[in-house]
């Protein structure tokens, strides 16, 4: 006699996953869906998806990473290194697909029921390769730099962004990276805050070993593990 496969609520339940993202997963057979955008290039949107997948990856959740960036291919090209020369390869997957038909690359692989959760690196460049993310993601993040000439244009486009994207109720925050003073963050979480804009407690600081790890199996989530923390469960930190 077969045995019938468990499907994915029953994996999770398993393996004691019951909330992913502020997701109740009991309400969701699915992966869950996080969008990663930005309105620059060079912001740390790839670092930000790898890490995130790496630090979400260790507790035991099936993460895919989906490059759907046209210009830069980071995560795929950091995959393709992690597993060469015996490196040992990332502790999740990565996978290409630069296309706006996002949502049915997902269901026609098989992806939402093979995965926990699927982090999309938009890349930015591409404002339909950004809606289309964000049009299936359950949450949204975009990367930002403190830098005051960046601070002072970002509320302008994150809200034609956000605006642009049209009338999901779904959560999208700001998360600060490649912070080198606490002051211009301060500065910066104030400015997007008066704007309306959300913007995460936690801050990704400006830190040589997300260079340094570029290409390496990664060896450390350092400071995204506050940032995934704060993710899983936004009602601690509302600000
Ligand atoms: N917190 C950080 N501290 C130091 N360097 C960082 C940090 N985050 C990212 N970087 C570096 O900044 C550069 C750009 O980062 P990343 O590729 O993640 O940005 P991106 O927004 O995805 O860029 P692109 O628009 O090219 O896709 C890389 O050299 C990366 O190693
Ligand atoms: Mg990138």
């Amino acid at each position: 006699m077969s045995e019938t496969p468990l499907n994915r609520a029953e994996q999770r339940a398993l393996r004691k996953i019951t909330r992913l993202l502020g997701v109740d997963l009991a309400h969701t057979a699915r992966a869950v869906i996080l969008a990663i955008g930005g309105v620059k290039g060079g912001i740390g949107k790839s670092t930000t998806a790898l890490f995130l997948a790496y630090c979400w990856a260790l507790l035991g959740i099936k993460v895919l990473v989906i490059d759907a960036d046209p210009k830069s291919g980071t995560s795929r090209k950091w995959n393709r290194r992690a597993k060469s020369e015996g490196r040992g390869g990332l502790p999740f997957t990565v996978k290409t697909h630069v296309s706006e038909d996002l949502e049915d690359a997902i269901l026609d692989e098989g992806w939402d029921q093979e995965f926990d959760l699927i982090i999309i690196d938009t890349g930015g460049d591409n404002d339909r390769i950004l809606r289309a993310a964000y049009r299936i993601a359950d949450r949204m993040i975009l990367t930002a730099s403190p830098s005051p000439v960046d601070i002072d244009t970002l509320p302008d486009t994150a809200e034609t962004t956000v605006g642009e994207l049209g009338e999901r109720d779904i959560p999208v925050s700001i998360l600060i990276t490649s912070a080198k003073s606490d002051r211009m963050v301060k500065d910066a979480k104030k400015e997007l805050r008066a704007v309306g804009l959300s913007v995460l407690t936690s801050v990704v600081k400006h830190r040589l070993p997300y260079q340094q790890m570029y290409g390496w199996p990664i060896e450390s989530g350092l400071d995204y593990v506050a940032v995934q923390h704060e993710l899983d469960n936004p009602k601690e930190n509302s600000a």
